[in-house]
């Protein structure tokens, strides 16, 4: 029995706007996900310090990174840089809840962070489980690109061993026969207290104590008066940022640096001069960077940090601005597609990087191989005087990918 027309053609309408809507949204989602890949933006997650003792590191390593990124014109391989922000306080009990909240929530397509080791142990672990792509531009924890490596994960700063074994050879040389360490008790501070102990003893000398306090305290006096004490023959200190600009100026109000020379990785010196002041004056450092290294590349990068931001660049600044450098790579080999993870991760892989600091390649476990300078601070310079060790490979124990 043939129906009323309009009772029959009212569901009819309705299915019919049912799959004009189905598939105006399958066209979206087509659009979508060609945008992704051909002009969306990147999103970078910064999880990096804005404030505590190591604020002004995550200032530098931020700045550094959008340099590069504005020298470029904004855009990487021809993709806009979105960024994310997250400040992780440099407090690895808040790792995890803050990584993510750039994967989960925000979905970065790369981690960028952090400063402090035990928070960037966090985030790779969260990075390793989620696949998601991450640069360190600065946390030394040697596992990083050791035993926790992994094919997603980059580093473009340094192992804490590295600036540390070097020192260790240079003190070694200058003929000290026993030395004693003091840093914070966490895996910067023991990793390069260990790296230090590595490369004295390799070269004859004797480590006597090694002196801890907590991340990131800084009432060093107690342990000063153990120092004055025993009188090593040289003291190898590890602090960065706050905590470095109150040691070195401990260290000379008590009057140990007329007695028993200090020495330390350049995060002892780097960024900090302004407010050491005399404290400071021609102590020696070991480190991936100095302030003039009067290279073209180095001068140009130098001018341009300086005239943006009016401060003059520092080591924290070169591993934020080589982090952009690295991205930009494995972008370009994957032709701007982000999610082509493979080729983005074999273009970073084979990378070679034009730094400032001067050019480097990455180890098997994706940690820079590189100079290790010695440095005397000089004014408020970090002057080169040498090199400690040419293209040094940290050993990368553990690492399987
Ligand atoms: C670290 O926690 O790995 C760390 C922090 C500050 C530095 C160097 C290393 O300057």
């Amino acid at each position: 029995m043939p129906s009323h027309p309009i009772l029959l053609s009212a569901p009819l309408l309705v299915t019919r706007r049912v799959q004009a809507v189905v598939a105006a949204i399958a066209l979206l989602s087509v659009g979508a996900a060609g945008a992704q890949s051909a002009g969306a933006p990147v999103k970078v997650g910064l999880m990096l310090p804005a404030t505590g003792t190591y604020a002004s590191l995550g200032t530098m390593i931020e700045n550094g990174f959008k340099l590069y990124v504005a020298e470029q014109g904004g855009k990487l391989a021809g993709r806009e840089i979105q960024y994310f922000r997250v400040d992780d306080e440099s407090e690895p009990a808040k790792a995890t809840e803050n990584v993510n909240k750039l994967v989960k929530r925000d979905q970065v397509d790369v981690l960028v962070g952090s400063v402090h080791s035990g928070v960037a142990l966090g985030m790779a672990k969260v990075a390793r489980d989620t696949g998601t792509l991450m640069i360190v531009p600065n946390a030394g924890a040697d596992a990083l690109t050791g035993a926790m490596c992994a094919k997603n994960i980059f580093r473009t700063s340094f192992t804490n061993w590295q600036p540390a074994y070097a020192m260790g050879k240079v003190v070694a040389e200058r003929s000290h026969k026993t030395a004693m360490t003091i840093t914070w008790n966490y895996a910067a501070g023991l990793e390069s207290a260990k790296g230090f102990v590595d490369g004295f003893e390799k070269g004859g000398g004797k480590v006597t104590q090694n002196l801890t306090l907590p991340f990131p305290n800084v009432e060093f006096q107690a342990l000063l008066t153990q120092i004055a004490a025993q009188k090593p023959d040289a003291v190898y200190a590890f602090f960065a940022g706050g905590g470095a600009v109150k040691f070195v100026k401990d260290y000379a109000a008590a009057g140990l640096n007329k007695t028993i020379p200090l020495y330390g990785p350049g995060f002892l010196t780097d960024g900090t001069l302004e407010a050491q002041g005399d404290a400071a004056q021609g102590m020696l450092t070991t480190l991936h960077y100095a302030d003039n290294l009067n290279t073209p590349r180095d001068n140009a990068f130098r001018l341009n940090f300086a005239k943006t931001y009016k401060v003059n660049a520092d080591v924290y600044a070169v591993q934020g601005y080589d982090a952009a450098q690295l991205l930009a790579v494995g972008l370009k080999a994957a032709g701007g597609d982000i999610k082509n993870m493979e080729k983005v991760i074999a273009g970073m892989s084979s990378a070679q990087i034009d730094s400032p600091r001067g050019k480097f390649s990455l180890s098997a476990g994706h940690n820079p191989i590189q100079d290790i300078y010695l440095r005397q601070v000089k004014g408020k310079n970090n002057e080169l005087k040498g090199m400690a060790i040419k293209a040094l490979a940290d050993p990368g124990k553990g690492c399987k990918m």
